[in-house]
């Protein structure tokens, strides 16, 4: 096996950062390429923490090359930013460790403003987005008005470009009474931060083309119940979460693509408004919260906590193609009496065993569990499966069995070392 995709199975957080980190031992090549800075993906190594939006995950180890392909939209002051930041932290950055798109769409000031002026103006109704202003970028990409990095590099096509945007922006922000963009103003800004972003463009499907004999880690974002049209729309993200989009999102075949590897919480998360089957509102959701440290890399805000939900994770390894598992955050489940799967659902009298595409339905689903006895010791930090404790074991098998595909590694801690290799995906 050669290139492996990372992809969430739930809604996001699951633990890609941990797990692209240590998988990346073994890759030459990381590659993003869907999503923005929505994504917040911790890494924890050693004593040190670090917490990465857009750059990938490889980019904390010497001698990896990092992409960040046309899937990516960019905010080009938040990547520069992240960029210095990581540098304080001594992490080398240069145009010989990464790599941006010259196709990948730009996030200008006014989509984060639409995020904003959307999401206030919704009330209820909300999706409860990272207001980082991803949807808007994405609907000027598909609009086909949208700024790209390559046009960085021309005044003339900016020019051009910043008057279609802006005409239809302006029209918009005109009808909800909102102060009009000035092109000049946006111009300028975008002049002055281009030479920070410019010196790592280039044609990327050229690069990995070249890269043909290497391994490849191509690490996602979000999760599939986000994916904006495999998720619970329309509270999803508004790019394509499944493996799928690894192959669109950098410029090479899906013949590229060896291994789908999901990650998968022994439990289930959840940021922002929208449907959540095993929700748990109780002091369970709480305990499971307080213990997993569940509050948001990007926006710092609460997650809701519930069960494992069998179900949706058994549709993600089928519509993405999952291969093999990782499955953290087990050693969060440690103190419980009781630990709950979600087997089945049941909507107005009837079972049903998958997510209906109404959202009216989703928000009605009864979850049917299969109850688990607690193993009530601690599993922090154990490397191999059969020091594990046996209740835990019938667990892991159970989620095995119920998804329909097995468990190659099992993650006991945040930290990068802490992780059980059950079968590798880089070498199968
Ligand atoms: P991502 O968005 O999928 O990369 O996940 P996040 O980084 O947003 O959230 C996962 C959180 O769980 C981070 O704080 C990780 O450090 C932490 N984490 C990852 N794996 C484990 C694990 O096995 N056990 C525990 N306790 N924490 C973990
Ligand atoms: P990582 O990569 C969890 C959620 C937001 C909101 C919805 C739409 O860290 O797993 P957006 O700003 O994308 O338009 O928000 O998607 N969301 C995430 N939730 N983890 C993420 O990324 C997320 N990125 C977006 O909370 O519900
Ligand atoms: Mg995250």
């Amino acid at each position: 096996m050669k290139n492996v995709v990372v992809t969430g199975s739930q809604w996001g957080d699951e633990g890609k950062g941990k797990i692209v980190d240590w998988l990346s031992s073994e890759a030459d090549i990381i590659v993003r390429f869907q999503g923005g800075h929505n994504a917040g993906h911790t890494l924890v190594i050693d004593d040190k923490v670090f917490k990465l939006h857009l750059l990938p995950s490889g980019i904390i180890r010497k001698n990896k090359i990092s992409i960040i392909g046309n899937g990516v939209v960019i905010d080009p002051w938040a990547l520069s930013n992240e960029i210095d930041e990581l540098r304080s932290k001594g992490i080398e950055i240069t145009e010989n460790n990464l790599f941006i798109s010259d196709t990948a769409n730009l996030i200008l000031p006014i989509h984060k403003e639409m995020d904003e002026i959307r999401e206030d103006q919704a009330g209820k109704s909300k999706i409860g987005t990272t207001r980082r202003g991803i949807g808007p970028a994405y609907e000027d990409k598909v609009g086909r008005r949208g700024i790209r990095v390559g046009d960085l590099a021309s005044e003339s096509a900016l020019n051009q470009k910043l008057e279609k945007i802006l005409l239809h922006h302006n029209s918009i922000r005109k009808g909800l009474e909102k102060k009009i963009y000035n092109k000049d103003q946006i111009k300028k800004e975008l002049l002055d931060i281009a030479p920070k972003i410019l010196k790592y463009s280039m044609p990327i499907w050229k690069k990995l083309d070249e890269f043909k004999s290497k391994k490849i880690l191509f690490e996602g974002a979000q999760g599939v119940l986000l994916d904006v049209d495999h998720g619970t729309y329309p509270f999803v993200t508004s790019s394509n979460t499944v493996s799928a989009a690894a192959a669109i999102g950098s410029g090479c075949g899906a013949n590229r693509i060896d291994y789908v590897l999901g990650i998968t919480k022994a439990y289930t998360t959840r940021v922002g408004e929208g449907p959540f089957p095993t929700e748990l509102k109780d002091s369970i959701g709480a305990k499971i919260g307080d213990k997993g440290k569940e509050f948001g890399t990007t926006t710092s805000r609460k997650r809701r906590c519930g069960w494992l939900d069998g179900i949706l994770v058994r549709q993600s390894v089928k519509i993405s193609g999952i291969n093999g598992i990782a499955l953290t955050k087990l050693d969060v489940l440690d103190e419980l009496e009781e630990i709950k799967m979600c087997v089945s659902y049941e909507l107005k009298g009837k079972k049903i065993d998958y997510l209906p595409s109404s959202i009216e339905e989703q928000l009605n689903l009864k979850p049917i569990y299969k109850s688990f006895e607690g193993w009530k010791c601690s599993t922090k930090g154990i490397k191999k499966f059969n020091d594990l404790p046996d209740k835990a074991k019938i667990y892991i098998k159970d989620i095995e069995k119920f998804v329909e595909t097995k468990i190659s590694c099992i993650s006991t801690s945040p930290e990068r070392k802490d992780t059980i290799l059950i079968e590798d995906p880089f070498n199968i």
